[in-house]
């Protein structure tokens, strides 16, 4: 997830210091690469930018020295195109006067760019934070003012994003804001803009926050505020911030993996843009057609969404896939496949040991491997034929929970396609997804006492939601240390049933379609004694047979699971915190195993 951050004095003054700090405070987002821009009162722009860490491209580019009256620093989180000098940010327009950066996704870059170079601007790059750049420089060599320039720049950029950008000659700064992080400090003689509250609360604690839409000129005295839609200015108080800087890391939420679980409606809504729009899914579809056998391979979480992933492909493309926990895949399958089979190789960090050493094994053999990765740079991107980024941004939490949403959602979106079918159903997704969190979190929180003191459970669920019991179980494991197991619904009468005594707790994981198989297993626990739990949509079967439902929102039954994992997230959450445990960082856990 890229970080951004502008700073309007009312003096030339070394910049540098300052923007690298703010950089290092956004360094926690994850990034593959940094730039500074400065401006200074005799129109020069000073631009230093490239691969690498902050302190590293600091110390080589010399960003201590850099002075202006203005000035930004840009982090960036590559999605598509590979991290490089080139596209680094900040960008300059084709003439050197307006300078700029983003963080977000610009998702129809590649159209901009040829109409861009078509139109006779000078495009260096494939990153679509120069297209950002580029936009407002069409309207102002058509002569608008930067306002109206942005203001019509917004109608062309496509996606969620937010910008800064400057131009010479003038003393103020803009920043515009459309679906991505923009906060605005007010200091003594100066004025900042960032993507994100830390990098600017050791600067001023007097805070406006912008909302989309909204278009910011920053000045050395304050910033004014503008509607994108009418071009009128907008009032708005500012805030006095008291809370610490760990406070506003984790966005106001007491725990990181609080934070994640309530990005996913976010992080959806950008995979989804972002997957609309590009031109990587047609080939990566196409690949997946035409594979005689096709494995999803993963370790963990990643497991799991290939698990429900190979269910979404045969429902919704009538095609099967072989979901494979990736160690198991070099003994059973690699000594089998060839060029024709594909494999879909998953992973949040991209550098799971488990996940390469399989990658390497299907490679030996001359199998095609795709990936599903979420963090830019890593060696599973960079190894594989063809990936499709997760864009999740940085999950700093042990618990994997956004990465799983959206690992899930990219296996349903390209099964979609892979059938033929239009992808419009996930449109509500988003919106579904938030109204779950406000929907299940007092009910989970009704549960929370009756679970606490339990050491041992069960998470059943069927077709569908089978994967999402695991990974319900797997979280409630990692979070709580009690024994959870997840486990196929109608597998339970043949074994663990006899573990059933009074009080025994048993959660369900029901789809609309899977009703009356779930209430018969329900009934089975319920008569031996034991405490039934169902997750789903409500159903007066459901009502009767359980003795606790926690409802969902209705939504078409591909999405169910994906929003009946929320309540099993919140759950592990509750219960590790009940517990006294920090649902960040479990005991003996990593967040990236290198290791066999
Ligand atoms: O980075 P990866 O997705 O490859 O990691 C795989 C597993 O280690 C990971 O999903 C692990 O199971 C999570 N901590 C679960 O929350």
């Amino acid at each position: 997830m890229c970080g951004i951050f502008g700073i309007v004095t009312d003096k030339e003054q070394p910049l540098g210091p300052i923007l690298l700090e703010a950089g290092r405070r956004l360094a926690y987002r994850g990034y593959d690469s940094v730039g500074c821009a400065t401006l200074h009162a005799d129109g020069a722009i000073d631009l230093r930018k490239d691969v690498g860490k902050v302190n590293e491209v600091a110390a080589r580019l010399h960003f201590e020295e850099m002075t202006g009256t203005r000035g930004m620093t840009q982090l960036r989180w590559a999605t598509f195109g590979k991290p490089s000098q080139v596209n680094s940010q900040p960008h300059l327009d084709s003439d050197g006067d307006l300078v700029g950066a983003h963080n977000g996704n610009v998702v129809n870059n590649a159209e901009l760019r040829e109409q861009f170079s078509a139109e006779g601007m000078t495009v260096r790059s494939t990153n679509d934070g120069e297209s950002c750049v580029h936009a407002v420089e069409r309207y102002v060599d058509q002569g608008y003012d930067m306002l109206q320039a942005i203001r019509h720049a917004y109608r062309d950029l496509e996606g969620d994003y937010s910008f800064i950008i400057g131009r010479v000659g003038e003393e103020c700064l803009y920043a515009f804001k459309k679906g991505s992080g923009l906060v605005v400090g007010i200091g003594e003689g100066a004025t900042f803009a960032s993507s994100d509250l830390p990098s600017i609360l050791p600067l001023t604690r007097h805070i406006l926050r912008v909302r989309d839409g909204e278009i910011v000129v920053l000045r050395p005295e304050g910033a004014a505020l503008y509607s994108v839609e009418d071009g009128l200015p907008i009032q708005r108080e500012v805030e006095v911030i008291t809370e610490s800087m760990d406070w506003a890391v984790k966005g106001g939420y007491a725990h990181f993996m609080l934070k994640e679980i309530h990005e996913q409606p976010q992080v959806a809504a950008e995979l989804l843009h972002l997957l609309e729009a590009s031109e990587h899914v047609q080939p990566f579809v196409e690949r997946m057609a035409g594979a005689r056998n096709l494995y999803f391979i993963g370790c963990g979480t990643s497991y799991h969404a290939c698990s429900l992933g190979a269910v979404y492909l045969a429902q919704a493309a009538g095609r099967s896939a072989i979901p494979i926990l990736a160690p198991q895949f070099i003994p059973q399958y690699a000594p089998a496949v060839g060029p024709d089979d594909v494999g879909i190789f998953v992973s949040q960090s991209g550098e799971t040991k488990d996940v390469l050493s399989a990658l390497y094994a299907a490679q030996r053999r001359g199998m095609t491997a795709l990936a599903l990765v979420n963090v830019s740079g890593s060696t599973l991107m960079n190894e594989s034929d063809h990936y499709l980024p997760l864009a999740c941004g940085y999950e700093i939490s042990v618990p994997a929970t956004k990465t799983f949403t959206n690992q899930a959602l990219a296996f349903l979106f390209l099964a979609l396609r892979m059938g033929g079918r239009s992808t419009e159903a996930l449109a509500p997704l988003p919106e579904l997804l938030e109204q779950t969190l406000a929907q299940v979190e007092p009910q989970v929180a009704a549960l929370e006492p009756q679970l606490v003191s339990h050491d041992d459970l069960y998470c059943l669920g069927y077709g569908l939601t089978y994967p999402i019991a695991l990974e319900g179980a797997l979280k409630l494991k990692e979070v709580t240390y009690a024994h959870c197991e997840g486990m196929l619904s109608t597998e339970f009468k043949h074994g663990p049933l006899s573990a059933v005594d009074e009080g025994y707790p048993v959660l369900f994981v029901v789809g609309q379609e899977d009703v009356p198989v779930i209430v018969s297993g329900i009934n089975e626990i319920a008569c031996r004694g034991g405490r039934t739990i169902a997750i789903g949509v409500e159903d007066a079967r459901l009502r009767t047979n359980a003795q606790e439902c926690i409802t969902l929102p209705p939504s078409d039954p591909l999405l169910t699971p994906l929003l009946a994992t929320l309540p099993l997230q919140l759950l592990s959450y509750r219960l590790g915190l009940a517990r006294g445990y920090d649902p960040d960082f479990p005991r003996n856990l990593s967040k990236t195993l290198t290791v066999d």
